[in-house]
C-alpha cells in the first residue's frame, strides 16, 4: 500500500460542480485512479471513519458535512502518494494553502475543504477498505 493514498471529494465539491476540474489536477499531477465512485456516507459510516476527531468539538459539523451529499470517493496510485498527494491539496484550512493546491483553488473554508487525503499510508489502507472490496480495486 505504500504508493497508494486515499481521497474523498467531499460533498460541497459535488455540490459546486467541481468534480471534473478536481480530477483534472488529480490527472495531472501523475496518479492513477485504482478505484473510484459516487457515494454518500451515513451518519454512522460517517463517525467510524472519523473516529478519531469524535472528542473536537468540530466533531458533529465533520459528521453533518460528510453525510449531507454524495462524494466521489477514490483510491489512488503513484510513488510517495501519501505525501504527493497532501501537498497537491495543500493545508488543511484554505487559507494557509499554498496557490495552485487543490484547496486554494476549490475550498470554502476549514471545515467545508473540498478534498480528504489520507496522513498516512497505514490510514490510506484503512480508509481505502472502508470504501472499497477487493473487487473494485483495479
Ligand atoms: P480533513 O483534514 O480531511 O479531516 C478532518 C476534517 O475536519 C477536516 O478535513 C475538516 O473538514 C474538518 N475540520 C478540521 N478542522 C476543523 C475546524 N477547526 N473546524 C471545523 N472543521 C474542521
Amino acid at each position: 500500500t505504500t504508493n497508494r493514498t486515499f481521497t474523498m471529494l467531499k460533498p460541497d465539491s459535488i455540490e459546486k460542480g467541481n468534480i471534473g476540474a478536481i480530477l483534472e489536477k488529480i490527472n495531472a499531477a501523475g496518479f492513477r485512479i485504482v478505484a473510484m465512485k459516487l457515494t454518500q456516507m451515513t451518519e454512522n459510516d460517517a463517525k467510524a471513519f472519523y473516529a478519531v476527531h469524535n472528542e473536537r468539538p468540530f466533531f458533529g459539523e465533520l459528521v453533518e458535512y460528510m453525510t449531507r451529499g454524495p462524494i466521489v470517493a477514490a483510491i489512488l496510485e503513484k510513488s510517495n502518494a501519501v505525501d504527493d498527494f497532501r501537498a497537491l491539496i495543500g493545508a488543511t484550512n484554505p487559507e494557509d494553502a499554498a496557490e495552485g493546491t487543490i484547496r486554494k483553488l476549490f475550498a470554502a473554508s476549514i471545515s467545508e475543504n473540498a478534498v480528504h487525503g489520507s496522513d498516512s499510508d497505514e490510514n490510506a489502507a484503512i480508509e481505502g477498505a472502508f470504501h472499497f472490496s477487493g473487487r473494485e480495486m483495479f
